[in-house]
């Protein structure tokens, strides 16, 4: 694995340093699954992951976070009970990972459950719910916690985040890699291979959001595990049609999206004229709709790409995996696993090295990719 140093300012990393310099990253993304966590060592200038856990949400807890992410009755109040309840699963997490710890972490990085992102300059904000003071009180760790909102505040769009971490571990010196995240939402970074030039990134549209909503739905399983369900039906092109329809795809970036745009509510306007087709075909159009968007930023920004690694529990749905290796014939599609961390663990990992950089006083974001004015430090120290 490449070594993260440069982002950490090389000077601050000890080469083969025999002090662990531990760190915890904790990410819930827009998927509702529930909190993927990593125990993660940065000394000698080298990411070591040391453990791994993941606390699954409960169908209550995601349901209510789902209703959450639209207006409703009391949400102040639902919104700082649900905030609680995340800090009290992080911390579950945090203790399963402090068994392998071999020595006291420096920072929890906790991202929060986003229920609201309106960049935008009309709103101008980005919410995760989470209550990083109850988490500090439970772990009696420093937690570094609402990384995007100076992003936003500088003008970006406060996301994607990760790919200054996605350079440091997956980016080779002379060539262009592509990596794409497939969560809730999906994003990608283009890791240009010549250093000096700037890493690109942006939301790409829906991740596993949709095929998610639409498979419980129909089967009601959580998702659909291989994608085998949308495998097992054929594409309607005109309800493809419908759904890239949508002037968020032709916007330029820096952009990014989340279920503010691509809710329950557009799902449901999309599919009112195809309620008669066969619930396979409408999962199989879906995870074209998934696939369709990234496809296109690779063509459009990462071209020479030799390989696109893929992260996010989409990683898993293989269907979806084969549709994207279909559609971009000149480079390989791999999982991340293959290029030494699995893809569960990245975005958790890239919140471990963002809390890292906060606490060394470093930026986090890319002004290349966000928009924002500029390089700054992100997040809030919730101190132990
Ligand atoms: N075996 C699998 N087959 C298909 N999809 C899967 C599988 N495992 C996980 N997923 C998908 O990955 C999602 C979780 O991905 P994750 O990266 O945690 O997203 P987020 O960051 O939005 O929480 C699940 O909701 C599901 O859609
Ligand atoms: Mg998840």
């Amino acid at each position: 694995m490449r070594s993260p140093e440069r982002f950490f300012h090389g000077a601050m990393l000890m080469q083969n340093s025999p002090m662990p310099d531990l760190y915890i990253g904790l990410m819930s993304g827009t998927s509702l699954d529930g909190a993927d966590g990593v125990l993660v060592d940065f000394s000698g200038g080298q990411l070591k992951v040391l453990a791994a856990a993941t606390e699954a949400f409960t169908d209550s807890f995601r349901a209510e976070l789902l209703a959450l992410n639209s207006p409703s009755n009391n949400e102040l109040h639902r919104a700082a009970i649900a905030g609680k309840q995340l800090a009290t699963i992080y911390a579950k997490v945090v203790h399963t990972l402090l068994k392998a710890a071999p020595g006291p972490a420096k920072a929890i990085g906790a991202h929060g459950q986003t229920v609201r992102h309106q960049p935008q300059k009309d709103a101008g904000y980005t919410l995760q719910l989470n209550n990083p003071a109850l988490l500090a009180e439970l772990t009696d760790i420093d937690v570094v916690a609402d990384f995007r909102s100076r992003d936003v505040a500088a003008g970006g769009q406060g996301a994607p985040l990760v790919p200054a971490f996605h350079q440091s571990v997956f980016g080779q010196a002379g060539v262009t890699v592509s990596v794409l995240n497939i969560g809730g939402i999906s994003n990608i970074s283009v890791l240009p291979g010549q250093a000096g030039d700037p890493v690109l990134g942006f939301d790409c549209g829906p991740g596993n959001a949709l095929m998610d909503a639409w498979c419980q739905q129909n089967t009601g399983q959580p998702y659909d595990a291989g994608g085998a369900w949308a495998a097992s039906g054929k594409l309607i092109p005109a309800l493809l049609n419908s759904l890239l329809d949508d002037p968020y795809f032709s916007e330029p970036p820096p952009k990014s999206t989340g279920r503010d745009l691509f809710s329950p509510q557009w799902l449901a306007a999309k599919l009112m004229p195809f309620l008669d087709e066969l619930p396979a075909d409408i999962q199989n159009t879906l995870t074209e709709f998934t696939a369709s968007p990234c496809i296109t930023a690779v063509c459009s920004y990462g071209k020479d790409s030799k390989e696109l690694v893929v992260c996010g529990g989409g990683a898993f749905n293989l269907h979806l995996m084969q549709r994207l290796q279909a559609g971009l014939p000149q480079l390989r599609v791999l999982p991340s696993g293959e290029r030494g961390l699995p893809p569960l663990q990245v975005e958790a990992a890239a919140f471990a090295w963002l809390a890292r950089q906060t606490l060394h006083r470093l930026p986090g974001n890319l002004a290349s990719v966000t928009g924002a004015a500029g390089p700054r430090i992100l997040g809030a120290i919730y101190p132990a």
